[in-house]
């Protein structure tokens, strides 16, 4: 699919359909009332008859009989105006684009009102978006998907179309890194192992420097805790280290991704049900070097470090077992009461390793607890962090994404519960309760005195069933999100 501008007379438009979208009882736009007029008042009488009301999700096909160069119309309800956030035009999107595929259009042209640069970045990004379908290993009924072949995007200002311009290559270059993000966390584990995905990592280069630490190096560094929950893998762990690092630059952003290519929890073994969506616990690495690939193609002006370990977590005669007690990179011992706990431990040598670049900031994105998909759903990720001005940066940027975040707390009573009786700290609070905030509670001991954030995306880079624009399985989740925030940094 191609995207592009259009400009000129909006009954000149050459196009398969003109896409209008309508809020319930509000007046038509100048564009509208211009086709209304040239099919001889065709639009405002499905509207007096009631075929349409401007509802969410009503969509209604008009032919304009030649009248116009376009030949349909097709109107898409956008609701109530007041109830109206980015998010339903996303939806309205999704659902119009399908429509057009069923009825095997190819070229379509969008009238947005009030469309700024900002905003045809957003719903580029999604008309990308919604392309993406992870058919990788069907040897059959591939080639049957229909496709849209040319979105337009209808500018009625054609002076500012410059800015236009580059904002639809840069939703392009978004969407299609998280689709690509979406591919590699979708692949199952025997085609991503932590070998494999730093393969993957060394593909992005355009600036990008890309180094691997294997077994062997990560032991000179001590780090007993990728190194503990890789031990019963065969697969060889991988500590992936990209560097954007731009000639010019104030401040070090360092993203750490959770890189699990697959958690069977190891010895405190999970249930069957649902197991084979462990292979997208890497999907905090997914979406770290999603970012990474925009990165080296916007060229920011701030250098960024993603930092991923990778491994296994595998049940064998070699594997760690409860109670066992690791010393992590930094010195701190933890006692090992579940290694279902893993993730915290891979990301506790990582993050206190991503110190050495002394970070104006640390975000760190992990399916970290199952918890967190009690608590908040697909809805949005959990936020926690030792400074309140870098997470309400990232509620913002969350804000105007649509990749919701809701922030908990993070208090003493919290850090009560990880104290550890053997070693410093335990790998899992008493209990069960609050998991998501004692699992942060645990990363916290390993960030230094770097303002850091964590976000908990376990249930929102992972659908059990598609969600508009997303089909089911990676969602691609934080790669938009950590865009707009880099986008902003400055702002
Ligand atoms: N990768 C899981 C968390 C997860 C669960 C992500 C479901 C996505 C969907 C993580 O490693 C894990 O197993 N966490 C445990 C922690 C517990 C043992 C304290 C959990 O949430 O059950
Ligand atoms: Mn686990
Ligand atoms: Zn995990």
């Amino acid at each position: 699919m191609q995207t592009g501008t259009i400009t000129g007379q909006i009954d000149k438009i050459k196009t398969e359909a003109l896409v209008f979208f309508i809020f319930e009882k509000t007046k038509f736009i100048p564009e509208i009332n211009i086709i209304d007029k040239k099919l001889n008042g065709a639009v405002s009488r499905i509207f007096d008859k009631k075929y349409f009301k401007g509802e969410e999700k009503e969509i209604h096909l008009i032919d304009t009989h030649e009248k116009v160069k376009a030949d349909k119309i097709i109107i898409v309800g956008l609701g109530k105006n007041e109830k109206f956030r980015t998010e339903t035009l996303r939806r309205a999107i999704f659902s119009v684009i399908n429509y057009a595929k069923n009825h095997s259009l190819k070229d379509i042209t969008f009238i947005l009102n009030n469309l700024n640069p900002e905003t045809l970045e957003d719903v580029g990004t999604v008309s990308t978006l919604i392309e993406y379908n992870f058919s990788h290993y069907k040897t059959q009924d591939r080639a049957k998907i229909k496709k849209i072949e040319k979105i337009n995007f209808y500018l009625p200002d054609e002076k500012k179309i410059s800015n236009f311009k580059n904002s639809l290559s840069r939703a392009e270059i978004i969407g299609k890194a998280v689709n690509w993000s979406r591919d590699l966390i979708n692949h199952p584990s025997n085609h991503i192992t932590p070998k494999m995905l730093a393969k993957y990592a060394k593909t992005i280069q355009n600036g990008i420097k890309t180094k691997i630490l294997g077994k062997k190096e990560m032991g000179k560094l001590n780090m007993g805790l990728v190194l503990g929950v890789a031990k019963g893998s065969d697969e060889e762990p991988q500590l992936i280290v990209m560097d954007y690092k731009p000639r010019k630059y104030k401040d070090t952003l360092v993203l750490v991704g959770k890189g699990l290519t697959f958690d069977s929890g190891g010895i405190s073994l999970k249930t069957a049900e649902k197991m084979e969506e462990m292979k997208m616990d890497m999907a905090g690495a997914g979406a770290v070097m999603g970012i990474m690939k925009v990165v080296s193609e916007i060229k920011p002006n701030l250098r960024i470090i993603g930092v991923i370990p990778a491994t296994e977590n595998l049940p064998s005669g070699k594997a760690i077992k409860p109670g066992d007690i690791l010393t992590s990179m930094s010195g701190k011992t933890v006692e090992v009461i579940n290694t279902d706990a893993e993730g915290r431990l891979v990301l506790g040598d990582a993050l206190h390793y991503a110190q050495k670049y002394k970070p104006t900031a640390i975000i760190d994105l992990a399916t970290l607890t199952g918890s967190c998909v009690h608590t908040l759903g697909n809805e949005a990720a959990g936020l926690l962090g030792n400074e309140q001005k870098l997470i309400d940066k990232i509620k913002k940027s969350a804000e105007i994404t649509g990749e919701r975040v809701w922030q908990l707390p993070l208090w003493d009573e919290y850090r009560e519960q990880i104290k550890g009786e053997l070693a410093d700290i335990n790998n899992v609070g008493e209990g069960r309760q609050a998991g998501t905030i004692t699992a942060a509670a645990f990363l916290e001991n390993f960030t230094g005195n770097c303002p850091w954030a964590h976000l908990d995306i376990a249930g929102t880079a992972i659908l059990s069933k598609p969600k508009y624009y997303h089909s089911k399985g990676a969602t691609g989740y934080g790669i938009r999100l950590i865009i707009n925030l880099i986008e902003n940094w400055e702002k």
